[in-house]
């Protein structure tokens, strides 16, 4: 049944034109809200993952979370290779992802498409286990020690209302006060950043 769907499914994506999807800057309300789990893959979650993705690829992402769109679910999606050179776009796509095991530790730096212009050292796990449903509710893991494995953190954070700088020292912080101050100016009264 998910077979006979999906591909009616793609026969019509394939003449839809994906949306390009605006995304929310710090100070936006649902950028600190924990999403939903996905009860159900329909065609319309469908459709909007797709929108995800082409969103990521135009503003240059390499990984996109549905909270930095507006949509409080759990669903993000990751390519980190896209734009490297030989590298074709291998979209990755996770619905309800869980961690089922992480090891060590790792630093990297790191920038946010929902906070443009800040860039910091952040300390994860090195090695991690994730469990998730990909695009047409089929169950993977992924077991990996590569940036891959950052990523995949980075976005799953934003699932639960975290991002990246309030995993930096509040002293490191102030470099970024003014910028993020100016940033959050563009929310409006129902904490809509329309920046
Ligand atoms: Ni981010």
């Amino acid at each position: 049944m998910i077979g006979r769907n999906y591909k009616k499914n793609m026969e019509v994506d394939m003449i839809r034109e994906p949306k390009l999807l605006s995304v929310r800057i710090i100070g936006d309300r649902v950028l600190s809200q924990k999403a939903k789990p996905i009860e159900n893959i329909t065609p319309e979650l469908k459709e909007f993952i797709e929108d995800m993705i082409y969103s990521m690829y135009e503003t240059d992402g390499i990984g996109l979370a549905a909270t930095q769109v507006g949509e409080s679910i759990r669903v993000f999606v990751v390519d980190i290779e896209w734009h490297q050179e030989g590298c074709s776009k291998n979209p990755l796509v996770f619905i309800n992802p869980k961690f089922t095991f992480f090891e060590g530790e790792s630093v990297n730096e790191e920038g946010c498409l929902s906070i443009p212009g800040v860039y910091e050292k952040v300390t994860r796990a090195e090695k991690v286990v994730i469990e998730a449903l990909n695009i047409d509710g089929e169950k993977f893991t992924i077991d990996t020690d590569e940036f891959l494995a950052i990523a995949m953190q980075h976005e799953y954070d934003h699932l639960d209302g975290i991002l990246f700088i309030d995993k930096v020292p509040k002293l490191k912080m102030i470099l970024h006060r003014k910028c993020i101050k100016e940033l959050k100016q563009t929310t409006d009264e129902n904490g809509v950043n329309i920046g």
